[in-house]
């Protein structure tokens, strides 16, 4: 055991309630944050004179030197030690002797861990979007080189309306901009730095707390001291968004699944992003997708946690924020390997465009298209979707597709159908001719395309 307070007990702490208090086995993953908030907090109170400039450059200098053996492996954290913060307060205090023991002058572990903690969650946020960027780059080459590879849309699971795969897929490319923008939001709204709001109220030192989150590229330093050591409203809203991109992978993946069975092969996984099976030779499975869709439970178990967490914890600092650390380690590991996963997963797949079409062309995904042909010919809308039905049904009955049927067949339903019915509902047309702003036609879709470069671009 190895604390850093002690003064006013008279027992030593039960071994049981140490090691259920301590949150070194876990904590230790800031260290860096750590240590760069200590560096500078003791920048800081060498500048406005709290303590002497040659004091700071001791302890910065001490500081940077347990930074560099720990990445170098020289220097183990210890778990005998509580928390990282003691850990690192009493390396330098073993290294540098007493001028080390005013680092923590004017500063609380509540402010110091609530700053790790936005650090390391800032600096977390920054390696999502990138993630998220690569995954974007793979969705917009697969819509710039898929816009004519028809495939049905579906609603109900049931075929609606022929699509294209670059359609489909940015159907994905929009929830993924979404998430992106909302981790932006999200750094916005975090980046205030809690640093000076000592245990809850604030300290009677000079403390220059704009000069201390200048350090650290924060925008300023938050406003009330009891909200920042107990404001985790960040880590709640970092895991909603982490929630929503597990959603939009899980459904993504769950598609993937699908085109990838035996019923559908739309697409076929690479080899090495798929599973055998140890009792059947013939199996190749969609391992990955399956995880990717699975792990989506963990994170939204996360969010659900601290949510209840939370909701009872009156003002300001309480243990109970120390849950906030594992679960949300565990939601921002598990979503960087999900989308790097998905991201090699889809990159390497195979598109069968042939199996796509031929289901595009089956399943009456034209009907719509049929009933807009008497339309355009003066029918009501209403009664055209009445007469479809009709041809639907006989064409069921026939074994065969709209198309197929000769001219006297649908003169026989409606005597509207000309000649010019053919080109009127052939994939080519129900696909080309959507043009709307969002429609899977391709000059809507270039539109849509251009857009998504320029973000692309930008950010
Ligand atoms: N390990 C603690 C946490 O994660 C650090 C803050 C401890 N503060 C205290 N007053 N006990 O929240």
């Amino acid at each position: 055991m190895a604390q850093l307070w002690g003064g006013r007990f008279t027992k030593e702490t039960d071994q049981l309630v140490y090691n259920f208090n301590a949150s070194i086995s876990f904590d230790q993953k800031f260290y860096k944050q750590d240590i760069k908030g200590s560096i500078a907090h003791a920048t800081m109170l060498g500048e406005t004179g709290i303590i002497t400039k040659e004091e700071s450059d001791k302890i910065i200098e001490g500081l940077k030197g347990i930074l560099s053996d720990v990445e170098e492996g020289k220097l183990e954290i210890s778990p005998k030690y509580e928390d990282i913060h003691s850990f690192v307060e009493a390396t330098l205090i073993d290294r540098i002797g007493d001028t080390g023991k005013k680092l923590h002058t004017g500063r609380s572990r509540n402010d110091q861990v609530a700053l790790d903690m936005k650090l390391y969650t800032r600096d977390e946020v920054v390696a999502i979007k990138e993630l998220l960027k690569e995954l974007m780059t793979t969705l917009h080459n697969l819509m710039k080189e898929n816009l004519d590879t028809y495939m049905p849309g579906f609603t109900h699971l049931q075929k609606a309306q022929p699509v294209t795969f670059a359609h489909h897929v940015g159907a994905y490319m929009e929830m993924f901009k979404r998430d992106f923008d909302r981790l932006s939001d999200i750094y916005d709204r975090m980046n205030y730095c809690p640093l000076g709001a000592g245990a809850l109220a604030g300290t009677t030192y000079p403390l220059d707390r704009k000069l201390t989150a200048d350090l650290l590229d924060f925008y300023g330093p938050t406003l009330n001291s009891m909200d920042s050591v107990s404001d985790r409203d960040y880590v709640i809203e970092l895991l909603s968004a982490l929630s929503t991109i597990c959603m939009h992978l899980s459904r993504f993946s769950e598609e993937i699944i699908i085109w990838n069975s035996n019923e559908y092969q739309f697409i076929e996984l690479d080899d090495s992003y798929s599973t055998g099976s140890s009792i059947m030779p013939q199996k190749k499975n969609p391992d990955i997708a399956e995880l990717v869709r699975g792990k989506t439970g963990r994170v939204y178990g996360a969010l659900v946690s601290i949510l209840t967490t939370m909701k009872g914890i009156p003002l300001a600092y309480n243990k109970d924020m120390q849950e906030d650390k594992e679960l949300t380690f565990d939601a921002i590991d598990t979503v960087k390997g999900c989308i790097a996963l998905f991201n090699g997963m889809i990159s390497t797949m195979r598109l069968n465009k042939e199996n796509m079409k031929v289901s595009a062309m089956k399943g009456f995904t034209n009907a719509t298209d049929a009933a807009d042909y008497l339309v355009k010919n003066g029918v009501p809308f209403r009664d055209a979707h009445g007469i479809i039905g009709q041809l639907v049904l006989y064409c069921i009955d026939n074994n065969k597709a709209i198309e197929e049927l000769s001219l006297e067949e649908l003169q026989k339903i409606s005597p509207v159908f000309k000649d010019d019915i053919y080109d009127a509902i052939s994939l080519k047309t129900c696909v080309e001719k959507r043009n709307t702003i969002g429609a899977p036609g391709p000059e809507a879709m270039k539109q849509v395309i251009k857009i998504n470069e320029e973000f692309l671009k930008n950010i």
